[in-house]
């Protein structure tokens, strides 16, 4: 009983790591272009992932509170903000891609 419960288990973790090596890797250079402007989706990198803010009503244009835009690793400036990592999950997004600096 127990082993099948493992197994199933087991099963479900490999299928979570599956998918998360199916996630795209992008740079700084690559996440550039996902600044919001000229029909440009935006994209943000935050704690080494990527995730899209387009429809984000805060992030609309690419621009965002404190001089915050899309197309860039906002990581450094989280701790600055009045919401934190956690908004992430409030606004329920998910990773589109890893974040990788070079
Ligand atoms: C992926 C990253 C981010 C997402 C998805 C996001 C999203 C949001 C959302 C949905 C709001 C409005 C709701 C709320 O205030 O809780 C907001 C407000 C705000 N965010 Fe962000 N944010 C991000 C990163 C940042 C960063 C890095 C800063 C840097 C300081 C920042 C600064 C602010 C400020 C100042 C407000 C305004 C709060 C107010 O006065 O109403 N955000 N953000």
């Amino acid at each position: 009983m127990r082993g099948k419960l493992g197994l199933a288990l087991l099963g479900l973790v490999s299928a979570g790591q599956l998918f998360a090596a199916t996630l795209p890797t992008l740079n700084a250079t690559s996440l550039k272009q996902y600044d919001g402007k000229n029909g440009h989706k935006s994209y943000v990198a935050l704690n080494g992932k990527v995730y899209d803010v387009s429809n984000v009503e805060e992030w609309k244009g690419g621009k965002h509170y404190a001089g915050m835009v899309a197309g860039t690793d906002v990581t450094p400036y989280i701790s600055k903000s009045p919401h934190g990592a956690g908004i992430i999950d409030d606004v329920g997004l998910k990773p589109v891609a890893i974040y990788s600096a070079k």
